[in-house]
């Protein structure tokens, strides 16, 4: 049976390793899967939530969607849309915002962590997201979300959302499907460069904690030898890098980047020293992403071309969206 594939990003700064290796790598593997429909969004209404630079947003989000298109996503058989240009995505939070508890929202550990101690003065668009992100899955029926495993906890909180509507509404009949996350690979939780117990983030304030895809070679080579470390030589099994986080983030960088596992990694460089070991993904790094950084500049230098992507990509979900929101309405009452 094919399956509907939805997958977004934000377009909050730049693009990192995280991201591909977490996210879009699966992405085009299932693009290039049996007869999947593939949808992958620029969720621009999800990037306003905690403060944004209105001069910049629109140009990130052209950024984004480049990046998908540079990393193998095919716009000719997969759909790349812009969140905000599909009104059904906001008018279906609003009726699932409705029905979820505040409880289970409370329960979310992105908005704690993003908040932090400041959590009174954080958005009620913030701490809502979650919702937002259900509305995102549900209003296309989706059947498969590709994610990192920082959005596990999101997806578990999407199924109880469908769960919860089918239930209430719809005698228990499957009207949204409860769609299943898809994290898997080497890498689908990428950490820090400099501290190997916090995940690799856009927003994190050293730029050497991360690779952004758009780096050059001189900059991933510098960031990857000042990476931290620990003095022991690399194990000979995966085994031994239990309690040792920065040098399981780094193999399993290598693993994710050379479509190995960990142990075969290991197999090849158990026993070396970092000093070995880190020029050698320094230029394994710069091998797969140089062709995606020169491609996303050879695509941002034609606006118009990834504007007619992106619209083509619009009319489609829009009119894949539309019709949930018109039943959803009609189950739940409305008058038509
Ligand atoms: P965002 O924009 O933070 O990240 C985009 C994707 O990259 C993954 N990711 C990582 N994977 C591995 N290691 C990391 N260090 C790392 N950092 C990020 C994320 O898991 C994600 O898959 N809430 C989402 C966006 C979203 C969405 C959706 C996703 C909105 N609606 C609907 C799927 C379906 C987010 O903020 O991702």
């Amino acid at each position: 049976m094919s399956k509907r594939i939805l997958s977004c990003m934000q377009p909050t700064n730049r693009l990192h390793l995280g991201n591909y290796l977490g996210a879009l790598h699966n992405w085009v593997k299932l693009q290039d899967e049996g007869d999947n429909q593939c949808l992958y969004g620029v969720v621009d209404l999800h990037a306003i939530t905690a403060g944004h630079d209105p001069g910049s947003l629109a140009q990130s989000t052209r950024e984004i969607a480049a990046a998908y298109i540079a990393a193998g996503v095919d716009p000719a058989r997969s759909y790349i849309f812009v969140q905000s240009a599909v009104p059904a995505h906001s008018q279906l939070q609003w009726l699932f915002a409705t029905q979820t508890p505040l409880g289970w929202l409370k329960r979310m550990t992105q908005f704690k962590d993003k908040a932090g101690k400041k959590q009174d003065l954080a958005s009620l668009g913030l701490f809502g997201y979650p919702v937002l992100m259900a509305a995102d899955i549900l209003i296309y029926k989706a059947t498969h979300v590709p994610v990192g495993d920082d959005q596990k906890q999101h997806l578990e909180l999407t199924r109880d959302i469908a769960q919860s509507f089918n239930q209430h509404y719809c005698d228990g009949e499957e009207f949204f499907p409860l769609p299943e996350p898809y994290i898997t690979g080497e890498a689908t939780r990428v950490m820090s460069l400099r501290d190997g117990t916090a995940k690799m983030s856009k927003s994190a304030d050293s730029d050497m904690s991360r690779i952004n895809l758009t780096d050059d070679a001189d900059t991933i080579a510098q960031k990857i030898r000042k990476a931290k470390t620990d003095p022991e030589a690399l194990p000979d099994n995966a085994k031994g890098l239990e309690g040792r986080a920065e040098a399981d983030n780094l193999v399993g960088i290598y693993a994710a980047l050379s479509g190995q596992a960990k142990e075969d990694v290991l197999a090849d460089f158990g026993g070396k020293q970092f000093s070995e070991f880190k020029p050698a993904l320094a230029d394994l790094c710069v091998d797969k992403l140089s062709p995606i950084t020169a491609r996303m500049r050879e695509l941002m230098d034609d606006p118009g071309e990834l504007d007619a992507i992106l619209k083509r990509g619009n009319d489609k979900a829009q009119s894949l969206a539309a019709p949930t929101l018109e039943e959803t309405m009609k189950i739940l009452g409305f008058w038509r």
